[in-house]
């Protein structure tokens, strides 16, 4: 994707952090050493983009560049180094794919057919109705779980074809299912059943269940 596909044809001519995020940015800059206020950065495009609907202006960058005392160029390359930071409009839920290899191993390749399939949308586009957008984006540090499904602040972990429709149903109709694991599994716990050893003793354990399993069917 270009730099031009990444940023706003749109702008607005002014940006300015509310007074309570001007308190806020006030904290996080007292946490690092006189002189290393650029180390803000990051958490101040956050801010930013919190405030600003979801999305970054250049106006921002300037604000925040002019804070922190950074060209806007050094700011502008942070910005646009991170997917989770938008340089444009996105809609209401904003949908990061995951299709870095353990995912695409684990299916991502179906849960990407499913949103295509039902808002006709490629990586940077937003849907018809405004509410979906989706980017394609590199691991996002949950493989354990693959495939991910990144929306808004929130992971969707395990999904396939039939799961990512049931989430968007849920998302269309403004009522997210709960966040994590649509298997059911508990964090990231083996998908047959915890694995510890204090599991192993009391019998829980998935090994233990799928011994109980197969012993069943001897
Ligand atoms: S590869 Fe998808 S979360 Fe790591």
């Amino acid at each position: 994707m270009s730099i031009d596909d990444r940023i706003a044809a749109d702008q607005p001519k002014t940006f300015q952090f509310t007074a309570e995020n001007e308190k806020e940015i006030k904290r996080i800059i007292a946490k690092y050493p006189k002189g290393r206020q650029a180390s803000a950065v990051m958490p101040l495009l956050d801010l930013a983009q919190r405030q600003h609907d979801n999305w970054i202006p250049m106006a921002a960058i300037e604000a925040i560049a002019n804070r922190l005392e950074m060209a806007e160029i050094r700011v502008l390359e942070v910005a646009t180094f991170y997917t989770m930071f938008n340089l444009k409009p996105v809609g209401k839920y904003f949908l990061q794919a995951c299709t870095t290899t353990p995912c695409w191993l684990r299916g991502s390749d179906e849960m990407m057919r499913c949103i295509k399939d039902r808002y006709h949308i490629a990586s940077g586009q937003t849907s018809a109705c405004g509410r979906f957008s989706l980017l394609e984006v590199e691991c996002l540090g949950a493989c354990v779980n693959a495939p991910i499904l990144q929306v808004n602040d929130d992971f969707y972990e395990d999904l396939d074809y039939e799961t990512t429709g049931a989430l968007l149903d849920s998302l269309e109709a403004d009522d997210p299912l709960p966040v994590g694991s649509v298997t059911g599994r508990s964090g990231s716990e083996a998908s047959g059943g915890g694995t510890t050893l204090a599991a192993v003793k009391s019998g829980k354990s998935g090994k233990s269940a799928s011994k109980k399993r197969g012993s069943a069917h001897a």
